[in-house]
């Protein structure tokens, strides 16, 4: 049964994610790089080559989207998809437990995830926003990607060796292998291009090597997926760690300005009067600087030029205004679209269908060239 969208966000939905996703083009000062320095291309060079272009990336729903996800690949999604690139999104719940025993608070997550694409202007029309839960036969296709890589390959994955660190636990078998799934996510629909953080490149890595393997054993049916990187340096959390929300340093877009303002005030920082960008050195200060030059499209050293003698405090109050404005209206949105009780299922329903489809096509594909046709 074709879902319903709801009689009050369904006519003008794409028309305003449209617009909203519009008025953060101007701010687009990242470039289009693919990783490893194999191709760099400018986002114009990508106009008119899009029909043929299909994008995968995704999250893993362990938590709230925070500024760190925006700044790192969601904005770079919207742009992409702006240019005609089809978008593939996968909420990676069963990467949730690849380090920790339960899959938590699951439900949540997923749904808050899909309210933010939404609100950050990625359009459900066009985009398949989809679960791994819910579709099999991608999840099939790790048993002959499996059989394509070495465990030494495996163990060697710097991202799944700094995971294992962080997670102080023994290495799972689901943590040392998720990669290949990955692969899988990133395989099944044929992307081309996978934007990213650069903690990916390592998986993006292995997924060139699965489908180069597949394809001289089998006959070729994959691409060469390329990463998607932006240029806009990493955004770092409130204390100048990684920005995670395990470390309770980060912004998750959908906080009220209240909660955004609290967190920014619990910030430490120096009782230095002179604001400068040392990140080293004074780790929170700078990291409150990237956050509001970031918002504010400038750069840290200018905002802290302007800011002067001003002090940490003053620091934190332009910080907060910074990013409370340049939410504003992501945030009204997603307010807006989690009023809508039924919203988020059929838009999962929808990604979730049309996932299938094409997953069930390309596992046809690869039984029939691996000769598993009865
Ligand atoms: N591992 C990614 C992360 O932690 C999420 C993810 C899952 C992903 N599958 C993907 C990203 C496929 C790109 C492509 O952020």
């Amino acid at each position: 049964m074709e879902p319903q969208r709801s009689a009050r966000s369904a006519p003008n939905f794409s028309v305003r994610s449209e617009q909203h996703a519009n008025s953060f083009r101007s701010s687009f000062t990242s470039s289009f790089t693919t990783s490893l320095g194999r191709t760099s291309r400018s986002a114009e060079s990508l106009t008119g080559s899009a029909p043929g272009l299909r994008m995968l990336t995704g999250d893993r729903p362990t938590g709230y989207l925070h500024l760190g996800h925006y700044f790192g690949t969601i904005r770079e999604r919207v742009r992409l998809q702006q240019e005609g690139i089809e978008a593939f999104l996968v909420l990676a719940d069963y990467q949730v437990i690849t380090d920790r025993e339960t899959t938590g608070r699951i439900r949540e997550f997923v749904g808050g995830a899909v309210l933010d694409y939404l609100a950050a202007g990625l359009d459900p029309d066009t985009a398949t926003i989809f679960t791994h839960s819910a579709v099999p036969a991608l999840n099939q296709l790790l048993l002959p990607f499996l059989s394509l890589v070495t465990e030494t390959e495996l163990h060697r994955n710097p991202t799944v060796k700094s995971e294992l660190e962080a997670s102080g636990r023994s290495l799972s078998g689901l943590l040392l292998t998720y990669p290949v799934h990955q692969a899988a996510d990133i395989l099944f629909c044929k992307a081309n291009l996978i934007p990213v953080g650069k903690d990916q490149l390592p998986h993006v890595e292995l997924t060139r090597v699965i489908a180069r393997r597949f394809n001289e054993r089998y006959g070729r049916i994959f691409p060469q997926p390329e990463a998607v990187l932006t240029s806009t340096p990493e955004l770092p959390g409130l204390d100048g760690r990684k920005m995670s929300k395990s470390h309770g340093n980060a912004i998750a877009l959908s906080m009220t300005e209240d909660e955004t303002a609290a967190i920014i005030r619990r910030a430490r920082t120096d009782s230095e009067k002179r604001i400068t960008f040392d990140p080293v050195n004074r780790p929170g200060i700078s990291s409150l600087l990237m956050t509001a030059a970031m918002c504010r499209d400038t750069t840290p050293e200018k905002l802290a030029d302007e800011l002067g003698n001003s002090g940490a405090s003053a620091l934190k109050s332009v910080t907060t205004d910074a990013v409370n404005d340049f939410l504003a209206e992501h945030r009204r949105l997603r307010r807006e679209f989690s009023e809508d009780p039924d919203l988020v299922r059929h838009v999962l329903e929808r990604g979730n269908r049309r996932a299938n489809e094409v997953a069930n096509s390309t596992l046809a594909e690869v039984r029939d060239a691996m000769g598993m046709t009865y």
